[in-house]
């Protein structure tokens, strides 16, 4: 069984997803990581050089594989879920976990790390709070299809312990 990480670009699923493989003893696998390996370009190149239709041609293709699998915690890309019928086969080959914030916490977390964020280059604190909010509005529909929706501000370990609860009795 895997544990599949979905949430908007700052939600934490790396973080979180590394500290969950660890409990778990399980691989922790990054989607975009993944994506760069095979590209051997970074993300932001990608989209500037082939635009974004091409990358998430390549997500499709590098999830695919991915979910060949078995016993990972997979971070998704923000935008992993919300295209080509994926949160289908997400939930399909795993236990999807939506990790959930608010957009002016997102917009707090991301401002400073926006330069590894094509899709957020170049807006202000102000424009960048109002393009989360329609973004994640947009990608609601899909996120909410998880199969567990966690409040991903301060993941303690009482938070991992009880994802892990319920990753293991899906699995039963
Ligand atoms: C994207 C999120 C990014 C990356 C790409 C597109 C999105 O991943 O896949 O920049 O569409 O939300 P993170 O969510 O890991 O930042």
């Amino acid at each position: 069984m895997n544990l599949i990480l979905i949430g908007y670009m700052g939600s934490g699923k790396s973080s979180i997803g590394k500290r969950l493989a660890n409990r778990l003893g399980y691989v922790f696998v990054d989607l975009d990581k993944r994506i760069e390996d095979l590209a051997k370009v970074s993300i932001e190149e990608i989209f500037e050089e082939y635009g974004e239709k091409e990358f998430r041609n390549l997500e499709d293709h590098v999830l695919s594989k991915v979910l060949k699998e078995e016993n990972i915690v997979l971070a998704t890309g923000g935008g992993t879920p919300c295209h080509s019928n994926n949160i289908e086969a997400l939930k399909e080959n795993g236990f999807v976990v939506y990790l959930e914030l608010d957009p002016p916490t997102l917009k707090k977390r991301l401002f400073w790390a926006k330069s590894k964020r094509p899709l957020l280059i170049g807006k202000n604190q102000d424009e960048m709070l109002d393009y989360i909010g329609g973004h994640l509005e947009e990608r609601m529909p899909f996120y909410s299809q998880a199969h567990l929706t966690v409040n991903a501000d301060k993941i303690n370990a009482s938070k991992l312990d009880e994802i892990k609860d319920r990753l293991l009795s899906f699995e039963n």
